[in-house]
Order: structure tokens, then sequence, then C-alpha cells
């Protein structure tokens, strides 16, 4: 059996905060895989030459975060069809001395939602998606892969929710971040993509009253987790599923890319990551 050691990383300016080690170590651990995941801090200048040195050290890819995803698309040989559309790369396969770029943001959203809210289907009606920046475009393309029927973009700036909902089409719309509470009722799952509720940020000033009883309520932030939004949802009755599952399931097709196995997600996952 061929075992020599696999290495990977997560790259990011800075990177001191990245999870991803915990992750990543935790599943290496967990199926004795002769592997090594590390975190290396490149700056913009020396971000190309530093992960064309990773492919010539034979590492078998990396994460990529903030704020390089636009810069490891751009240096791809290859790109996904997700990572195409979503117009950044989170995650890099090295084949053969070639990157390919993916971007597992958004199935990473929907794996998170099919396994704590198992009867959820994205088909099942109107989405209502706040914020537009980056992990709302991962967000809102994996929802409409998922069959959503129809989006509502809603931000504080009301041009860049036109400008993403006219990048995917016909069935997606935008909204200011008060006209969102004009489409409560028709709502089927609520997404907060913004950093609002995060510690240290203001709270998402809505009222969820109005959403139907049968809506699902999430949110991509984790820290703390259970935000305000995710609380008010709660004691309303509603379904909710928190946003560490997101960051979690978002490192199961790198895992498997570089490491050769389909890791799952699981309560001991949780424990180590929120510990760590
Ligand atoms: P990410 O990649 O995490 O999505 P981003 O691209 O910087 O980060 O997008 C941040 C999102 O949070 C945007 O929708 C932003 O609204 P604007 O487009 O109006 O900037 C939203 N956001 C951040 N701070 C906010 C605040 N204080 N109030 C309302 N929206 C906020």
């Amino acid at each position: 059996m061929n075992d020599t050691l696999k290495k990977a990383a997560v790259i990011g300016w800075p990177i001191s905060h990245s999870k991803s080690p915990l992750i990543h170590g935790h599943w290496i651990k967990e199926f004795g895989i002769n592997g090594h995941f590390e975190r290396i801090a490149l700056n913009p200048e020396e971000f190309v030459s530093g992960i064309r040195n990773l492919v010539a050290q034979g590492y078998q890819g990396c994460n990529i975060t903030i704020p390089h995803k636009e810069a490891a698309l751009d240096m791809a040989d290859s790109i996904s069809d997700r990572a195409k559309a979503i117009g950044a790369a989170n995650t890099l396969v090295f084949k053969d001395g070639k990157i390919h770029a993916d971007n597992t943001d958004g199935i990473g959203f929907i794996n998170n939602l099919k396994q704590g809210a198992p009867s959820w289907q994205a088909s099942g009606g109107t989405a209502l998606v706040l914020g537009a920046g980056g992990a709302a475009r991962a967000i809102i393309y994996a929802l409409l892969q998922e069959g959503a029927p129809k989006i509502i973009i809603a931000n504080r700036t009301v041009g860049k929710a036109h400008k993403l909902a006219a990048f995917f089409g016909d069935k997606v719309s935008a909204t200011s971040m008060d006209g969102a509470a004009n489409n409560l009722s028709e709502t089927h799952t609520l997404v907060n993509t913004t950093a609002l509720g995060m510690i240290g940020q203001p709270e998402l000033a809505i009222d969820l009253s109005n959403l139907p009883k049968t809506a699902l309520v999430t949110d991509i932030v984790y820290n703390p987790l259970q935000t305000a939004l995710l609380k008010q949802a709660d004691d309303l009755g509603l379904e909710t599923v928190d946003g560490l599952g997101m960051l979690l399931h978002q490192a199961v097709p790198g895992f498997e890319a570089w490491f050769g196995v389909r890791p799952t997600v699981d309560k001991a996952l949780r424990q180590i990551v929120l510990a760590g």
C-alpha cells in the first residue's frame, strides 16, 4: 500500500483564526490517515507563488479563505461549474501539477440543512436571503440548484441586491432590508448571510411573526451558535438550523479529494470545533 504522507493546508491572510485544521485534523485522526493539515499565511503579493510552491512540494491541495477566493479562481487550470458561477474558489485540488478550483460553500450550506432539518426541501417555496455578498452568492446558487422556485434577496445596499438578482435571472428578485418584512408571509426558507448578529456586530432587526409556521430559519453566523434571529424563530416554534454545520460540511468535498475518504459531520466534530 502506498502510504506516503499526504499534505493539505488552509491559506488566508490572516489565517490564525481558521477552524479548518481542527476539522481536517479530526478526520485525519479518525481515519488513521498518514496526513497533515496546516495553516499557511500568504499575503496577496505572495499568494500565487506560494500556491505554486505547494504544488511543487506535492501537496494534495488546500482550502482558500479571505482575501484570496477570487485570486484562487483566476490562477486555476480548471474550474468547477459551481465555482465559476459563484465567482470564487474555497477549495483547490492539485493533480499532476495542475490546479483545479472548486467552491463548496453552497453545497456545505445545503448539506447542513439536509442534516439539521431532514424534511426541509428547497423546492418547498420561496427563499428570502438577507445579504448580497459572497456568501449570499454561493447560497443562492446552491438553493437554485436544489430547486428553489423563487428567491428574494434583501440587502442594505439595494443596488447590490439588484445586481446579484440580475446575475441569477428570472427566479431571483431584490428588495431593501426593510422590504424583507413584506415578503415574510410567503417565505419557506429564511437565510441570514450577513454578519449581523455575530458577537461584536449589531443585531439583525427583523420581526419574524409573519413567517408561516412551516418556515425554516437559518443563519450563517455561528458565533454565537444560537443567534438572536434563531432564538426568535425558536420562540415562535419555527424550525431552525445553526450556521456551524455549514462550516463543517463545506470541508467534506476537499477532504475527500485530498485524502480519498468521504468524512461525515457528527456531534464529536461539532464539539471539537466549538471547543477549539
Ligand atoms: P461575505 O463574503 O461574508 O458575504 P461581504 O461580501 O462583505 O461578506 O458581504 C457582507 C454582507 O453583509 C453584505 O450584504 C452587507 O450589506 P451591504 O451590501 O449593504 O454592505 C451586509 N452587511 C454587513 N454589515 C451590515 C450592516 N451593519 N447592516 C446591514 N447589512 C450589513
